[in-house]
């Protein structure tokens, strides 16, 4: 952790982009920041996180992409869709859904995601989620919602903030996103924006663009820890949690059966982030 500090010190902090404009202008504006910073990269290219920034690690992937290390977990991921009813709950019958994520309900006033969808559909339909083990974030939980993601393949991200309420999600999620914490006092941004492409220690880092193309996603680091084929898979929630412990932060725990709403509204404007690019989940990731 020593070192993480040491190379923190030789890191760049420009000024962040947190100035209030609309979502569309903010995404303009990343997209110019990454163009000019990898002129080399195609823009769907940057949903392949560190792998499109570095060679020798893209050959590495792409080995890893030859037998996918996600596939037997996809497929038991469809078969708990088909076990509990979740095609019921979604529009397609949950089939190629995943690019209209986040979305805002102005029903309810909030911003809905997919694995938030997902849960209160298993609780409805009278499914026991503690007993057959169904928690956000991993294992079979993670697996339906990789499933789901899978069957959008190829669809064009497009999520849509209609102003009022879903306006202030929206820009609370920026905030969360530009705001410094942890013990090392870093924010998101100073990592995947502004550092983007550069080695914290063995670890380079990916663009904040494209972040949310590939999720749930299959790692390695992740499937190390168990010994079943859905160990591997986590939700971008389940990552947001891992980048607050690398900076010493805590991780926002979800809370009576419900996603925190802080990264709800992170994961509103981070997928705004990535709008106009397709979707390849599940992807593999070290
Ligand atoms: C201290 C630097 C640092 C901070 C701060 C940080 N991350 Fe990360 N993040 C990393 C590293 C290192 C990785 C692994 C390499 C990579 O893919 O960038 C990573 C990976 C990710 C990934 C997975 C990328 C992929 O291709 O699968 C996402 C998503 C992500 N971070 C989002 C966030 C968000 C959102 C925040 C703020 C809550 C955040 N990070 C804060 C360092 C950081």
């Amino acid at each position: 952790m020593k070192k993480l500090i040491i190379a923190a010190v030789a890191f760049a902090f420009a000024a962040p982009m947190v100035s209030q404009a609309s979502p569309q202008s903010d995404l303009n504006k990343m997209k110019t920041h990454f163009a000019k910073k990898f002129p080399g990269v195609k823009y769907q290219d940057f949903a392949n996180g560190v792998y499109a920034l570095d060679k020798g690690r893209r050959i590495e992937w792409e080995a890893m992409e030859e037998f996918p290390p996600y596939e037997p977990g996809v497929e038991i991921g469809k078969s708990l869709f088909k076990k509990y009813k979740v095609g019921k709950c979604f529009k397609n019958g949950g089939i190629g859904i995943k690019q209209n994520y986040p979305y805002y309900d102005s029903k309810s006033g909030q911003v809905r995601t997919l694995e938030g969808d997902l849960m209160a559909c298993l609780k409805r339909g009278g499914i026991d989620t503690k007993k057959e083990k169904l928690k956000f974030g991993k294992g079979k939980f993670a697996a339906i919602a990789a499933y789901m993601a899978y069957t959008s393949r190829g669809k064009t991200i497009n999520v849509q903030v209609p102003g009022g309420k879903a306006t202030s999600i929206y820009n609370k999620g920026k905030k969360f996103f530009y705001a410094k914490r942890g013990q090392l006092n870093f924010s998101c941004g100073d990592c995947h924006v502004y550092n983007a492409g550069v080695y914290l220690r063995t670890m380079l880092l990916s663009t904040a663009i494209g972040q949310t193309t590939h999720f749930p996603v299959y790692r390695k680091k992740w499937e190390a820890g168990g010994n079943t084929p859905l160990h591997g898979f986590g939700t971008i929630q389940r990552r947001y949690g891992g980048c607050n412990k690398m900076v010493r932060a805590k991780p926002l725990k979800p809370k009576k059966g419900k996603q925190h709403p802080s990264y709800v509204a992170l994961e509103y404007f981070h997928t705004y982030m990535s709008n106009g690019m397709k979707i390849n989940a599940p992807g593999v990731r070290q």
